[in-house]
């Protein structure tokens, strides 16, 4: 089988990070959770207690941390932290973080370092877009922001986090917008993206959806 590429983008909450998980599985590819690097990233400069918004100095945090990825963990220089970027203290900062050009910069070259051989799901906002424009499926997965919503709400509550739905509409928005209107690499569908609106379906529909994607690029068909 060819060494397929597969690019998963779209909102918070739209599932990407579920479905690429079960579809590399499926496929036996490697998964990529570029969102868990800039979690990483973040989680790592709130522990440092440095200034936030000092790009030069969250670049330098960037550049030095080891970040490894060993589906579901994840690990800052040596420190399991799969957990812990997923704190609503990291999710409110994160998008400030995934702003800064040298952070996209150094994480986006780990990324196409991890991709190069291919034989991998990649999930996050930029990935048919700019980390791997050529990949051989491209699906942009959304869903409306109330089911998103209840699907974080359900996830949080599941995790043993109190959650306000209220808050986490807030929360979404307020990152969503940051993603779409950044200046590098903003969340938007690629050109040639699959558009799939998961609202209403469930976690098996939509892998199946993309493993059919999958197939039929891998049997030669468009
Ligand atoms: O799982 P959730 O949708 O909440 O977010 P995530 O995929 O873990 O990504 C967290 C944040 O990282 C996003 O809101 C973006 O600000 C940023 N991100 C990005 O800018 N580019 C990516 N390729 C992946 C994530
Ligand atoms: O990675 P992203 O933020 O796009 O979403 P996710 O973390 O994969 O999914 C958010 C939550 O929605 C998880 O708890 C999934 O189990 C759930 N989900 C769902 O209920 N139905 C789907 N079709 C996809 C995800």
């Amino acid at each position: 089988m060819k060494r397929l590429t597969v690019a998963i983008d779209g909102p918070a909450g739209a599932g990407k990070s579920t479905v690429a998980r079960r579809v590399a599985e499926e496929l036996g590819l490697l998964y990529v959770d570029t969102g868990a690097m800039y979690r990483a990233i973040t989680w790592k400069a709130l522990q440092s207690e440095i200034d936030l918004s000092d790009e030069q100095v969250v670049a330098a945090i960037a550049r030095e941390a080891e970040i490894v990825l060993d589906p579901p963990e994840v690990l800052v220089d040596g420190v399991r932290v799969t957990e812990a970027i997923r704190s609503p203290e990291v999710t409110d900062h994160v998008s400030m973080v995934a702003g800064m050009a040298e952070v996209r910069r150094v994480l986006v070259e780990k990324q196409r370092q991890m991709a190069k051989d291919g034989g991998v799901v990649m999930d996050g906002r930029d990935i048919g877009t700019h980390v791997m424009p050529d990949a051989d499926v491209k699906v942009f997965l959304t869903a409306s922001i109330e089911e998103r919503v209840r699907r974080r709400h359900l996830e949080m509550i599941r995790r043993g986090y109190a959650s306000d739905p209220d808050r986490l509409y807030q929360e979404i928005k307020r990152r969503d917008e940051m993603d779409e209107n950044r200046s590098h690499s903003p969340l938007k569908p690629a050109a040639d993206a699959v558009m799939l609106d998961t609202t209403g379906r469930s976690i098996d529909e939509v892998v199946s959806m993309i493993l059919d994607l999958c197939r039929t690029k891998v049997s030669g068909g468009e």
